[in-house]
Parts: C-alpha cells; structure tokens; sequence
C-alpha cells in the first residue's frame, strides 16, 4: 500500500515536469466546441473524496441500544453529506460488544481488515479507552460521538503524565462539563445540601463523574453524606440501596448507563427513598421507562441535545429521523449524525481521504454547526459546549434549562 501510494505521488510530481518539457510545442488546439464542453466540465466537476468510514459501536451487549441509536443518527447524516456530492462515505460497522476488549477487536479489524480512513466510535468511555491508543499507534483519526471521559483524547498514566493522543478526538462535551452542571443544579435549582453518590466502579465514566460532582458540590458548600458502589451488571442493589437510605440525602447522584438506572430507580422508590435522583448522559434512552415504569419520574438529567430544541436545524434534524426511524432522537443519534458532519468537514477541507491529512483537519475544526451545539475542538480536541438539563415526567423526559460553562 505504502509503496503504491508513494509511486503514484513521484508520478504526480514527475507529471508537470515532464509538461514542462513539452511547453515549446504545444499541442494543436481543439476545436472551439469541444474546447469550452471540457472546460465547462473541468470546472464544475469536482471528483467527490471517496471515505472509507469504520465505526465501532456497542451493537449488543449492555448498552445495545446505544449502538442503536448512533448507527441510526450515523446513517442519516451519511445519506445527508453523500447527497451534497463534495464526500462520498462507505460505512462499515463493527460490533464493540459494549466491552473494553470488543472495542479493541473491533477497531483493529476496521483498521486491518476494512482498511478504513477514520474511525467513529465508540460509546462508553471505557472501551474508548482501551481502543484508543491502536488508533494513534496506526495513525488512523478516531472521532467518539460520545465518550465524555476527559482522559479519553488524553490519557493519564498511573504517576499523572498525561499523553497526547493527536488522532482521536470527540465531539461531544466532557464530564468536566456535565458534572459540575448536575452539581450546580443540585445546589442551586434543587437546593439539596447532603448528596449521596451511586456509581459503577467498573465504568471510568461513571468514576470520573463521582470525582467532578464531588469536588463541585462541596466546594459550594454541600456535603456527599454517602458514596456506594456496584458493578456493571448487577441485578439486586438492596445493600446498597439502604446504605444510601440511612444517609438520609436530599438527592442521589446516580452517573450511570440507562439499563442500570431503570433497575436501581423501581428498586429505589420499592424501598421508600423518594428524594430526586440525579443523572447523566448516560441516562438518555427511553428504556429508563420500560424498566422502571413511574418510578423514573421525578429526576433530573444531564444530556447533550433535546429534540425539543427550536434550532431550525435541530426541528430539521428532527423531522428526518422521525420519517426515517418512527421515533424522536435521543442525544446518541445527535452526537452519531454530528459526528459523520465533521468528519466531512475535515474531509472536505482535507480535501483528500488521507488519514493524517483527515486527522490535521479534524484537530483544526472551528465554529461548525451541528444539531448538538457548535464545535470548535480546543488544544485537547474536545469541543467546548452547553449542556442540556432534563426532567422525567411519567414516561418521557422534558427539556429544562440548558448550563453553559
Ligand atoms: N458519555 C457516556 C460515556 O462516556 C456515553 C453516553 C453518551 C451515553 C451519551 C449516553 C448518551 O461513557
């Protein structure tokens, strides 16, 4: 592959000389007709960038729905950049498993069996993580639509050096963000003063956001009366449940995936603790609902994007998805269909499908709007963005306010 990219480039820059060469004599002209047609031709005919786009993303396991999601919101903004003739994207997806070592699999066979240009993927901060560094070592871009974990673009290592990973980036917010957001509004909107934190101690997203709601909420004067943990999977949250009741907290912090929040809440509200529960991103899917009927009602929520939102561009969005999917889009389909627009504005500005040339561009995107908000990466490529606060009601969720650091 080397070897014929770099013998096509010596062609490109032997053909002009060779040109030269000939400048004396110049080739008789054409005839005036067919002159102006391929002229006309050469200059509205621009040949589009042909895009080889992987994206790795949990399609089963825990947290398939999110695979889901941003598959559908990848497809459509495909449809949507393929239409416009500039990019042409070729999608190949592979299966993350919702697993650290899936992510790893499934990025090397994107990158050595697919043969891609970038990457998309993937959901959970953990398994961006574990798949990260393969991406940087084989200098293929890698953009999470939704890994909120700050260490993702750059990791720390166990003495605190921090590396950076110049060819994965992100375009949603990081937990900086989103935690210190749902901790102000604890303090301030919900005027809780004693908060108790539920986390998954397998998952760095849910870790890192126990450390930022934290710090934020006691500097301000609270106190985290009980913190507890559990792991991915777990089914029975009874012990842990009543740690948390016997603190008696104004609200529980609770950073976790969908499938695990609907578990803990019908369980929760079972065991008498009626205060507010406080979540993230990772809160966003309406199985919430399935799971814990009325119990989800009541809570607050931190999330990238409400369909809610009269953005022209955002009802635009909208209006697709429904016709596409039958349902309204949550914050994954938005981050998965922003993520596909700037990958092509990268390319687009690239204007080759080279990955490092991807990868430059990519690290340079500046004031691009997108349903979720508008993205310009800063010198650790995350995007500085807003941040959307939302209220469960029965069965649906409610846009409330949004928070912008
Ligand atoms: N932010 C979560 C993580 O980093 C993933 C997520 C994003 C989940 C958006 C739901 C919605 O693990």
């Amino acid at each position: 592959m080397r070897f014929v990219s770099r013998f096509v480039l010596s062609l490109a820059v032997l053909a002009p000389l060779a040109l030269d060469g000939c400048k004396k004599s110049p080739p008789a002209p054409m005839p005036a007709e067919a002159t102006s047609g391929a002229a006309k031709q050469d200059a509205t005919h621009v040949a589009a960038i042909k895009v080889k786009l992987g994206a790795a993303q949990p399609m089963t396991g825990n947290i398939a729905q999110y695979g889901e999601e941003t598959t559908n919101g990848i497809k459509l903004a495909i449809k949507d950049v393929n239409a416009r003739g500039k990019v042409l994207f070729d999608l190949k997806i592979a299966d993350d498993k919702s697993e650290a070592i899936g992510t790893v699999n499934a990025v090397r066979k994107l990158i050595d069996i697919d043969r891609v240009n970038v990457i998309i993927g993937s959901v959970a901060s953990t398994c961006t993580m574990a798949a990260a560094g393969h991406a940087q070592a084989a200098r293929i871009p890698m953009m999470s639509s939704a890994s909120t974990n700050s260490k993702v673009t750059t990791p720390v290592d166990q003495k605190g050096n921090r590396t950076q990973l110049d060819y994965v980036s992100r375009v949603c917010f990081i937990d900086e963000y989103q935690g210190k957001a749902a901790a102000i509004f604890a303090y301030q909107d919900l005027g809780s003063r004693k908060a108790a934190i539920m986390f998954d101690a397998e998952q760095d997203y849910s870790k890192g956001l126990r450390d930022v709601f934290k710090q934020v909420f006691e500097q301000m004067g609270g106190k985290v009366v009980s913190e507890e943990s559990f792991v991915t999977g777990d089914k029975d949250f009874g012990g842990v449940l009543a740690n948390v009741k016997r603190s008696a907290p104004d609200c529980v912090f609770l950073p976790a995936y969908y499938n695990q929040v609907g578990i803990i809440l019908s369980q929760a509200r079972g065991k008498g603790l009626e205060c507010p529960f406080i979540g993230c991103d990772g809160w966003d899917n309406d199985k919430i609902f399935e799971l814990a009927g009325k119990a989800a009602r009541g809570c607050y929520f931190t999330t990238h994007f409400s369909p809610d939102d009269p953005d022209p561009m955002v009802q635009d969005f909208v209006k697709k998805y429904k016709e596409a999917y039958q349902r309204a889009p949550g914050a994954l389909a938005a981050l998965g269909y922003d993520a596909v627009l700037a990958v092509a504005d990268a390319c687009e500005r690239a204007g080759s499908n080279d990955p490092t040339a991807i990868k430059n561009a990519i690290n340079t995107i500046k004031d691009l709007k997108v349903v979720s908000g508008v993205i310009t990466l800063d010198e650790n490529r995350n995007p500085v963005k807003s941040v959307v606060i939302m209220k469960t009601l029965e069965s649906s969720t409610e846009f409330l306010k949004r928070w912008t650091p």
